[in-house]
């Protein structure tokens, strides 16, 4: 087998880089570890940017989009006394838009089968060689066979767990990281949200959020130990504790109801320099992982997919390796801001278990300042709407 860009991973980085590089001319063949079943079972966030929408728009894939997603313009911050409204709209001219991963990465699938790429699921074993040649192969194990893919270049596509991040040489990365003492225990229910915004709750009982994916589907979160599990906290327990950490309106106005998915996620902050070693590139989780609190992680590996995409195709139907060569500096400029802002908000509304008087004091002088000062309102908004591509 041989193709132009062989792209490990078909989440929604390797889809959209795909489609994106197959409507420019240019050939992908994708590889995917699970079946595609499984990669459309996973709930994951569900808020776009507005440069992650103008891009969907652009490689094709948003018809549905367009037709069922709903349009937010600002967010809630609360600590149950103080309910602080973010106007994103008159603050930025911008807003945000409500609308699942999964069913983003649904529409990239269909238009990826429209394309005829050929996507093989359950591919295991991949390994990447020649990364230093002209050209480099990708070794897996598929329908009982094992295959080789040539290719000029590999996109690492392949999410934290991926195997393409640890092909670099250790020598060759540089690690940073931050984990944090806590998980998000989420669940999605049908029923009405709460309110018509989200709502970013800290109390003193810890962190909740409220959010949504359409008007009869909600997603809610609360924060918990980490060695908590899911299967450990009863439905009933869950809408107690939620009904607890929401601002007093919002909880009395909150619908319960059967959980139709109930996990949790461990909160981590992650990059591994450089996004680029010889003919691999790394977009996405494969290269950075952010805490939710500030609806990052997608958004992140859209923009590196919109950087990779332009530079992908300078070199495969320009010859200039310019954009190539600079890939890695240009997506981690926008990746480390995404960083800040997503620890920033982290801090912000998180309790830590043991913490001392003067954390907390911080949390509230950081939402007192939200409340009194437009300037520090509008810098969120600036960070939460998206920075420029
Ligand atoms: N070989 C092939 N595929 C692999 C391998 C492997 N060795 N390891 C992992 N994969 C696949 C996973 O099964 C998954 O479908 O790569 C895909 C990576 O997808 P995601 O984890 O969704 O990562 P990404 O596409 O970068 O999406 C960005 O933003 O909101 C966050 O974490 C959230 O998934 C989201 C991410
Ligand atoms: C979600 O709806 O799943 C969601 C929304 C906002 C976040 C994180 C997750 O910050």
């Amino acid at each position: 087998m041989r193709t132009e860009v062989a792209i490990i991973g078909g989440g929604p980085a390797g889809l959209l880089l795909s489609q994106l590089l197959n409507r420019a001319g240019v050939d992908t063949v994708i590889l995917e570890r699970v079946s595609r079943d499984h990669v459309l079972s996973r709930i994951r966030a569900g808020v776009l940017e507005a440069g992650t929408v103008d891009l969907l728009r652009s490689a094709g894939v948003s018809a549905r989009l367009d037709r069922e997603a709903l349009i937010h313009d600002g967010v809630v911050l609360s600590d149950g006394e103080r309910m602080v409204h973010i106007d994103f709209r008159a603050l930025t001219g911008s807003s945000m838009t409500i609308y699942g991963q999964t069913e983003m990465t649904a529409d990239l699938y269909a238009a990826q089968d429209a394309m005829g790429t050929p996507i093989l699921h359950e591919a295991s074993d991949v390994e990447i060689d020649d990364l230093d040649q002209e050209n480099s192969v990708v070794r897996f194990h598929h329908g009982g066979d094992t295959k080789h893919l040539r290719c000029r270049f590999v996109a690492g596509c392949d999410g934290f767990h991926g195997v393409s991040r640890r092909t670099i040489p250790v020598g060759k990365r540089r690690e940073f990281e931050r984990t944090y003492p806590f998980g998000w225990l989420g669940v999605l229910a049908k029923v009405p949200p709460c309110h018509d915004e989200l709502i970013y709750a800290t109390s003193a009982r810890g962190f909740a959020l409220a959010s949504m994916r359409s008007k009869t589907l909600s997603r809610y979160y609360i924060q918990v130990p980490i060695k908590d599990r899911a299967e450990d906290w009863s439905d009933a327990a869950f809408w107690s504790e939620l009904t607890r950490r929401l601002p007093p309106g919002p909880a009395e106005a909150l619908t319960t109801g059967l959980a139709v998915e109930k996990s949790i996620a461990p909160l981590r902050s992650f990059v591994s320099e450089p996004l680029r070693w010889g003919n691999l590139v790394l977009a996405g989780d494969a290269a950075h992982i952010v805490p939710p609190t500030g609806a990052k992680g997608l958004n992140l590996a859209v923009s590196d997919v919109f950087y990779l995409h332009e530079a992908l195709i300078g070199a495969l139907k320009r010859g200039d390796m310019a954009g190539i060569e600079s890939y890695s500096d240009r997506a981690l400029r926008r990746i480390w801001k995404a960083m800040r802002f997503s620890w920033q908000m982290t801090m912000m509304l998180h309790r830590f278990e043991g913490e001392d008087s003067f954390a907390a004091a911080m949390r509230g002088a950081m939402l007192e300042h939200q409340q009194t000062s437009e300037t520090a309102r509008r810098e969120l908004a600036e960070n939460y709407v998206g920075l420029p591509f």
